[in-house]
């Protein structure tokens, strides 16, 4: 209960002082998480994967933390060196590598780079005889073809899914890289929201036949995936350290979701309750705020702010200011009697939260504010309506 009075007070001063809807995110919190993840995997090199949350000032508390980031686009290699990640500690990956990525990451010393197809090699190849190129190398993404056992949307390792390349193709691939000397080894993204502990022995089962077959490989990257809540952290170690260990290879980890989720919550006040049927608690963040319950069904805990969690039991809707039914953080959420003007605190938002929000319906993106231990402190401001319009050029 003294933790449920200290984070009342905090989300309470966080929303008089910056308004609401707001991600608060407690960098504390990341600090624990990024020790959970360096006492499972001791010897892992980890690499955020700037995609769960990409403000400045947590990227800055990550980089600090001796994290190297996992960047898919331009825009996340920028802000992952505008952080202060050193370039050497950036994994460039995705399937949508573009000539100007490939260019920009070589000019930037980028140095291991996932390739998720052959088309992506052909990109880096006429970079390779420049000097920033020197200690450049690449690992094949394999599509270990089967079912991690989360959401569709997030289940990469599925044979359907379009990333990396089947055994086979990933071989050929592999072989073309080791024979120009850059090969350093394989990469697998089985999936995100991973609960299931098979998933990390279907894994290193896949890439057995390929380290067999190319003992050159330094390197195995096993991407992120691991669950909030819910992720088996042992059972993926013994299995990820254990493949590591017999191919003597350096693991490369790339979670996103781990470290930052449970440090992240969204403040939102309620407009309005409606009494019927159902109770529907319109608060003033939906779907634009925080997209995961409208795109997976997503759950995320919804604490009125300084309540008695034993005092929840009238079940109600969440919901967002916007017009459609998909606009909604949370479905029969246990709360206690509820009022316009209450502060809601939605669970679990550091990941993916801010990260996919949106200007749909011309909303405005939330605040972001950072408690850094002592002191709460506004990391990227509210959104005003001339944001909205701020790069249109036919004024
Ligand atoms: N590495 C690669 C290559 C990835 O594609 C991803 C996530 C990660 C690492 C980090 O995965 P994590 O540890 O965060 O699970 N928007 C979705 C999640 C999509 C994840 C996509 N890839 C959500 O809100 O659940």
């Amino acid at each position: 209960m003294a933790q449920d009075l200290h984070e009342a007070e905090l989300f309470e001063e966080a929303a008089a002082r910056f308004g609401t809807p707001t991600y608060l995110y407690d960098l504390p919190r990341i600090s624990d998480q990024a020790e959970s993840l360096r006492r499972a995997f001791p010897t892992a090199h980890m690499r955020y994967a700037v995609k769960a949350n990409a403000n400045g000032a947590l990227l800055r508390h990550v980089a600090a933390l001796g994290f190297g980031a996992e960047a898919l686009t331009l825009g996340e290699l920028e802000r992952s060196l505008r952080a202060g990640f050193a370039p050497g500690a950036v994994v460039l990956g995705g399937p949508g590598v573009t000539a100007e990525l490939a260019r920009r990451s070589v000019e930037a010393g980028v140095s291991l780079v996932s390739l998720d197809g052959p088309g992506v090699y052909e990109l880096y190849k006429p970079l390779l005889g420049c000097a920033a190129a020197a200690n450049l190398r690449f690992m094949v993404r394999l599509n270990p073809g089967f079912d991690p056992d989360t959401h569709e949307h997030l289940a990469t390792a599925a044979a359907s899914s379009k990333f990396g390349l089947a055994t086979e193709d990933a071989a050929r691939l592999a072989e073309s890289v080791a024979s120009d000397g850059r090969l350093a080894g394989f990469h697998v993204h089985a999936g995100s929201m991973l609960t299931n502990a098979e998933v990390a022995h279907m894994v290193v089962a896949a890439l057995e036949p390929l380290y067999a077959r190319f003992q050159e490989c330094t390197h195995v990257d096993l991407g992120g995936g691991f669950a909030v809540p819910g992720a088996p952290l042992a059972q993926f170690a013994a299995a990820y350290t254990g493949f590591a260990e017999r191919h003597g290879v350096e693991l490369i980890l790339e979670p996103g979701r781990f470290l930052v989720a449970d440090a992240g919550v969204l403040l939102t006040r309620v407009l309005h309750v409606k009494r019927g049927a159902k109770t529907h608690v319109i608060a003033d963040a939906g779907m634009a705020d925080l997209l995961r319950p409208a795109l997976y069904g997503a759950t995320h805990p919804v604490w009125q702010v300084g309540a008695d969690p034993a005092e929840a039991t009238h079940l109600a809707d969440v919901d967002g200011p916007l017009c459609e039914n998909a606009d909604r953080l949370a479905q029969a959420a246990p709360l206690s009697t509820v009022s316009a003007g209450d502060l809601l605190a939605v669970r679990q938002a550091g990941a993916y939260g801010f990260a996919m929000a949106s200007n749909y319906a011309s909303s405005l993106r939330p605040a972001e504010v950072v408690w850094d231990g002592a002191a709460l402190r506004l990391a990227r401001r509210r959104e005003r309506p001339e944001d909205l319009w701020r790069l249109e050029t036919n004024d």
